[in-house]
């Protein structure tokens, strides 16, 4: 993976990242709930023959070895547009399965160019980034690079039924303000920057009938904390 990174653009990413890890560590995203009650659900659902996984925004892919250490991870396929991250990754995943890829691409013009089929097609905290019309497109595409008895897990934010976007990013930054106490006044402004330019979240109906038009036929959630929910889609 080659890639050229200025300086600026550097000392931007891995500030954010610092503030990022520093909201894993502190779980305030509650990716301890999230990640755990995905490996007891991939622990039971996969744990005997060797799976594929396609994980769209992978980033570093930290949390993977954890989740898929109730499986045989037999092939790790990354997309990310963070060229920085997939280079944690790298080191990250080449301890869990020799056979990956990590691909610096928009993670909807990667899946639409998939040439193979997985038995999951995984998104953490990502999907949120794409605009609507994408997200449906990214129902559509996920569906067809799912084997036929293949799973569609996300993670992310998501929107409650009463709220629109802007009522969203005052409740979600209003209550990160008041309570993420770890993260100084130039961190927590950052975060309300990012996530006001940046951050889509839907309803989960919206998901829904975006995965029901897809193709896929049941779904369930695994977890659900404040506004981060973790729910799988079935073929
Ligand atoms: C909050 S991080 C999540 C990383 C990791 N999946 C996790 O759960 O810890 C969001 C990641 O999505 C990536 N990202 C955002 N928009 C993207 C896009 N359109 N295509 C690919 N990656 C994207 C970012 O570079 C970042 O690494």
């Amino acid at each position: 993976m080659q890639q050229n990174v200025n300086v600026a653009g550097f000392e931007l990413f891995t500030e954010n990242w610092l503030t990022y890890k520093k909201i894993i560590d502190e779980n305030y995203m509650f990716h301890r709930e999230m990640y755990q009650a995905l490996q007891a659900f991939l622990g039971k659902q996969l744990s005997t023959a060797p799976i594929s996984v396609l994980d769209l925004g992978c980033g570093d892919a930290s949390k993977i070895p954890c989740a898929f250490s109730l499986c045989q991870l037999d092939y790790y396929c990354g997309f990310d547009l963070s060229a920085l991250a997939l280079v944690s990754a790298h080191q990250t995943i080449s301890e869990v399965t020799k056979q990956y890829d990590l691909v610096c691409v928009d993670m909807l013009d990667g899946l639409t160019q998939v040439d193979k089929q997985f038995d999951v097609v995984f998104s953490s905290y990502a999907l949120h980034h794409l605009s609507a019309s994408d997200k449906a497109k990214f129902f559509i595409h996920a569906y067809t690079a799912l084997k036929p008895s293949g799973i569609l897990i996300l993670i992310d934010t998501l929107k409650d039924a009463s709220e629109d976007l802007h009522t969203y990013y005052d409740n979600y930054l209003g209550f990160a303000k008041n309570n993420w106490q770890a993260l100084s006044d130039v961190e927590i402004k950052r975060v309300s920057e990012h996530v006001r330019a940046s951050d889509f979240p839907e309803t989960f109906k919206y998901l829904e009938n975006a995965a029901y038009f897809a193709g896929f036929v049941n779904n369930a959630t695994l977890a659900k904390h404040q506004w981060h929910q973790l729910c799988v889609f079935y073929k």
